[in-house]
């Protein structure tokens, strides 16, 4: 089966009633598609374009399974009959390139009489988001949230039977619908999200307001698809949540199974050689959880553990549950386990209320916990969040350290990315190099990134690969 193939194409037997319902609509949906080609005299072209995350590229790959599976061709051009926007609104330059998009699309739209435009994701759970596009982007056809995407199939029948702008946004869900289709963007590896939500409401963050309350998938399901998978050629995995390390709670007792547990189960499915997960909460990572990657050559050397900040004071008020001390514990101790092991880590600047001297005590930990890579971000102001209340920090202050802290972040980064010269990593070949065609490019079991002599022959494999130089971020080496 190639990429381009759907997984779950078909009614599987053991299908929910929401599952049925929407395989109802997605035959009706082909038939609105099937008129469709007939008035243009081809097969009508879809694009999803995703903003954000890994969960929101999960999300679109269940967008392409649907429209794949009524008949549109995927294409990656906005000029497409059917173009979806997949929006993330974690910060507010997320939401501005969503209206810059809009924009540039409603002239295309002029041109082609048939064309739709969707919307959907975490910027149509805003307060005042759909308000705006309602009043200024009237060309949008179909508006849809994060908690209905399994309804997508009948929303677009709704679309076909209507020319006014369709709007369904759900507040909240409990719903997990299970065996929709899926198009992977990638034969050899897939995501697979094992839980929903979050309910840690760092004070910053809009996320739990706009993907709802924690919720895991039934461990049983998540094996399943995990095995559906690797029966489909793939060989690495990762398992996407907010926060993986609260995976289980809320399942029925004779389900419950911790993030460390289900984690070792899954390196038990055979054909799956790798797994990753993303992201942990540096309050929930257990030692089960350390024990379980220490002694499972499976699970990817790297962690991505989420600092935000360094200062006790703003962790306190981003609501953090854990201090500066206990954060380097933490990263002694999994350094100490699992030696090979890359953390990197995630951090705000300009948190309201922060001074030169937390700034100071975020380097302190970067030093420290020698980061191998690590996102910096500017605090944006998101409507509804309590910080967004506190008194907030001039761009005068924010910026410069912000500055600060970059320069030690890439003097760690490039520090820690030579520790691994002159040794044999396994390598899982994902493409051919951008620049240079003789060579292919793939990443090290700890995320690296590593070029190499080869041809497309080699991609979806691994690889042994002798690291022979280090350029900053990336290796280039040879195959052994
Ligand atoms: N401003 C800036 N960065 C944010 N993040 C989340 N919310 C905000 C915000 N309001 C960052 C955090 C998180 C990452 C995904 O995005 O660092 O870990
Ligand atoms: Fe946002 Fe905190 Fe939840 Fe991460 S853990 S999604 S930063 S609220």
């Amino acid at each position: 089966m190639s990429s381009n193939e759907i997984l779950h194409s078909n009614l599987s037997d053991n299908a929910g009633e929401e599952t049925r319902r929407q395989f109802s609509y997605m035959e009706k949906a082909e038939s609105y598609v099937k008129e469709l080609s007939e008035k243009l005299g081809r097969k009508p072209t879809a694009c999803v374009v995703t903003f954000g995350c890994q969960m929101n590229a999960r999300d679109s790959e269940k967008l392409l399974g649907i429209l794949t599976k009524i008949g549109y061709e995927e294409v990656d051009t906005e000029d497409a009959d059917f173009v979806i926007y997949n929006t993330c609104t974690v910060r507010d330059n997320a939401d501005q390139r969503v209206f810059g998009r809009l924009g540039y699309v409603s002239g295309i739209k002029k041109k082609n009489p048939y064309m739709k435009i969707a919307l959907c994701g975490c910027m149509m759970q805003e307060q005042g988001a759909i308000e705006k596009i309602q009043k200024s982007y009237r060309h949008v056809d179909l508006i849809f949230g994060t908690h209905n995407i399994f309804k997508f199939a009948e929303l677009l029948c709704t679309m076909f039977e209507s020319d006014r702008m369709i709007i369904d946004i759900w507040k909240d869900t409990n719903q997990i619908v299970e065996d929709l289709p899926i198009v992977r963007k990638y034969p050899f590896k897939s995501g697979i999200n094992i839980m929903f939500g979050c309910n840690n409401f760092c004070t910053y963050c809009i996320v739990p307001y706009v993907r709802g309350r924690e919720r895991s998938r039934n461990p049983r399901d998540i094996i399943r698809e995990i095995e559906y998978l690797a029966a489909d050629g793939v060989k690495e995995i990762m398992l996407l949540g907010q926060n993986v390390n609260s995976y289980g709670k809320g399942l029925p007792e004779d389900e419950q199974m911790s993030f460390a547990e289900l984690l070792s189960e899954v390196c038990k499915v055979s054909g799956i050689e790798r797994v990753r997960f993303m992201t942990s909460h540096p309050k929930d990572l257990s030692d089960d959880l350390i024990k379980v990657i220490a002694e499972n050559e499976k699970v990817a050397r790297h962690i991505h553990l989420p600092l935000q900040s360094g200062s006790d004071e703003i962790l306190k008020k981003m609501n953090r549950h854990y201090t500066k001390e206990s954060f380097l514990k933490l990263v002694d101790k999994i350094r100490t386990a699992i030696p090979d092991v890359s953390i990197t880590t995630d951090i705000i600047v300009g948190f309201p209320g922060e001074t030169d001297n937390d700034v100071d005590d975020t380097i302190d930990v970067v030093k420290k916990a020698a980061f191998d890579n690590a996102f910096t971000f500017i605090y944006s102001k998101r409507t509804g969040t309590p910080a967004a209340a506190m008194e907030q920090v001039p761009e005068s202050v924010s910026k410069p350290n912000f500055d600060r802290l970059l320069k030690v972040v890439q003097e760690t980064a490039k520090q820690q990315a030579q520790r691994f010269t002159g040794q044999t990593h396994r390598v899982l070949v994902e493409d051919i190099n951008e620049q240079d065609s003789s060579l292919v490019t793939g990443r090290m079991s700890n995320n690296t990134l590593v070029h190499f002599p080869g041809d497309a022959s080699l991609i979806g494999s691994f690889v042994d690969v002798a690291l022979d130089e280090c350029h900053g971020f990336y290796y280039t080496g040879h195959a052994i």
